[in-house]
């Protein structure tokens, strides 16, 4: 057979759609901060920017959490195997938009005022409730690599499952700043939440 009629081996794409799940995913991640700088330069945060960052910050973080947690049901329900590799990505942006919320908080709602934070940390619950949340992320953030993995060994699952509490202590955040009438949005986000652990109970009674 000429060479030319050989067949040739099929030429690889450069750039496949299972590697482009990740980075689109990152940036797709970002788009709420990016929104939010976007409404700052053009000063369309309302009368309150502040609060409107809070608000944006602290709903992301919450949503992501949400969100980490619903990757393993979904994974399991919809045979979807590639979304476990996003977990350890969307739990970071969680981690990242509640460290966002918390410096808003400290420096543009507070301005550093040491005494005025550690005061507001004394009497509001809810304030104490998220201080307690970002120091439970703090430990998951900085062993969310395959190096803590393999050095912590089974101990490192029992350290993650302290998600669980950290997102239900995230919604009690939230509850409990609202007003009464304003109930729906964080009933919603406990409504998510129990959805997802009661999944997680459910298969433990079966295997
Ligand atoms: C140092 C820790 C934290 C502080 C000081 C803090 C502070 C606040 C404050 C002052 C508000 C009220 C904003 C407003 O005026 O409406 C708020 C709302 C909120 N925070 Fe936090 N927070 C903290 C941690 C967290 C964490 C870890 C999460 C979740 C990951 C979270 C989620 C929320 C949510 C969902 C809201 C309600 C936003 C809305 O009204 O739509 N917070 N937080």
């Amino acid at each position: 057979m000429p060479a030319s009629q050989r067949s040739l081996p099929m030429p690889q794409p450069l750039i496949s759609a299972k590697g482009l799940i990740k980075p689109a995913t990152f940036l797709l991640c970002l788009l709420p901060v990016a929104l939010a700088v976007y409404a700052v330069s053009q000063n369309r945060l309302g009368a309150n920017p502040v609060e409107s960052l809070l608000q944006l910050t602290g709903d992301w973080g919450l949503r992501f959490l949400l969100v980490t947690l619903a990757v393993t049901p979904l994974q399991f329900i919809f045979k979807w195997a590639w979304i476990a590799r996003l977990r350890r990505m969307l739990g970071l942006f969680a981690f990242f938009y509640a460290v966002l919320h918390m410096v808003i908080w400290l420096v543009l709602d507070h301005g550093l005022r040491w005494d005025l934070i550690v005061q507001d940390i004394i009497e509001k619950k809810f304030i104490a409730v998220g201080v307690v949340v970002v120091a439970g992320l703090i430990p998951l953030a900085l062993t969310s690599n395959r190096f803590s993995i393999r050095k912590l060994g089974t101990r490192w699952k029992t350290l993650h499952r302290i998600i669980y509490p950290l997102t239900l202590l995230a919604v009690v955040h939230y509850l409990w700043q609202v007003k009464a009438n304003d109930i729906y949005e964080p009933l919603l986000y406990l409504v998510v939440l129990m959805i997802l652990l009661g999944w997680r109970f459910y298969r433990l009674l079966k295997h």
